[in-house]
């Protein structure tokens, strides 16, 4: 099964894939950790990229897209994908039908993370990850169970992203509202939209998703 997570920065996104691996066994694929993992590395990749996302704008359709065409030769044929911040445009959403008919593969479910908008602010900027082995948590929403001990792995160390501020969270909200939304009715013409509701908490948004990759 090949599935879209769709939804504005902060909507959950990243949180649902996460919890989509662990029980399915599928491969999440977010253009956004594989663009942060090649600044880290400072590949050429990353150094295009790391200006751009700081102030919270799209990287270049075709360097994202490339990213996802490597992405999916590397991981088994049978392993479904979740697609996480991506497609972000209308070319990239052609582009991804390309990529995966050359793969012998098709989208089953586009999943529509519907949010408050005022609501992204307070949950983009509270959030902050494990440095060893990335697990989300949020200052008010998902603390670790034992204060600054990793609940998967341990870890002690934690980060946050360095766009993870208002004012880059805002540019981010408007690139979504301009380029990201205006693919939607592309794959509502193919009927493979399901909206979820992802105000509601965390474990009541998992179990409506899997209502809907069950039906
Ligand atoms: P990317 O990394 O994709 O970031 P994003 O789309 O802005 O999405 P986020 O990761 O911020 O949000 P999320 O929906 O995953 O939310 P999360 O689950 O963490 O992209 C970053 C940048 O890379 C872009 O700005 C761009 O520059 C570039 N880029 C990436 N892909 C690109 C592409 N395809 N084309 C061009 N450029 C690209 O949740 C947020 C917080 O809320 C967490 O703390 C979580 O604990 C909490 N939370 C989650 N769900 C709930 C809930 N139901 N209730 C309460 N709290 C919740």
């Amino acid at each position: 099964m090949n599935i879209i997570l769709l939804g504005p920065p902060g909507a959950g996104k990243g949180t649902q894939a996460q919890r989509l691996v662990e029980r399915h066994g599928m491969r999440q694929l977010s253009t956004g950790d594989m663009l942060r993992a090649a600044v880290k590395a400072g590949t050429p990749t990353g150094l295009e990229a790391k200006a751009v996302m700081e102030r919270g704008e799209l990287v270049s359709d075709a360097l994202v897209s490339a990213l996802i065409g490597d992405e999916l030769d590397a991981m088994g044929e049978q392993t479904g994908a979740i697609f996480d911040g991506y497609p972000r445009t209308a070319a990239q959403a052609e582009t991804l039908d390309g990529i995966l008919n050359a793969r012998g593969r098709k989208l089953d479910h586009v999943i529509e993370l519907s949010v408050d908008e005022e609501a992204l602010v307070e949950r983009i900027t509270g959030r902050f990850t494990c440095a060893s082995c990335g697990k989300g948590y949020h200052d008010t929403f998902e603390q670790p169970k034992v204060p600054g001990t990793c609940d998967k792995c341990g870890g002690t160390e934690f980060k946050r992203r360095p766009d993870d501020n208002a004012e880059t969270v805002r540019t981010r909200l408007a690139e979504y509202r301009a380029k990201t939304a205006p693919i939607l009715p592309i794959y509502e013409a193919r009927g493979i939209v399901s909206k979820v509701d992802g105000m509601s908490p965390m474990d009541e948004v998992t179990a409506a998703i899997e209502t809907i990759l069950k039906a």
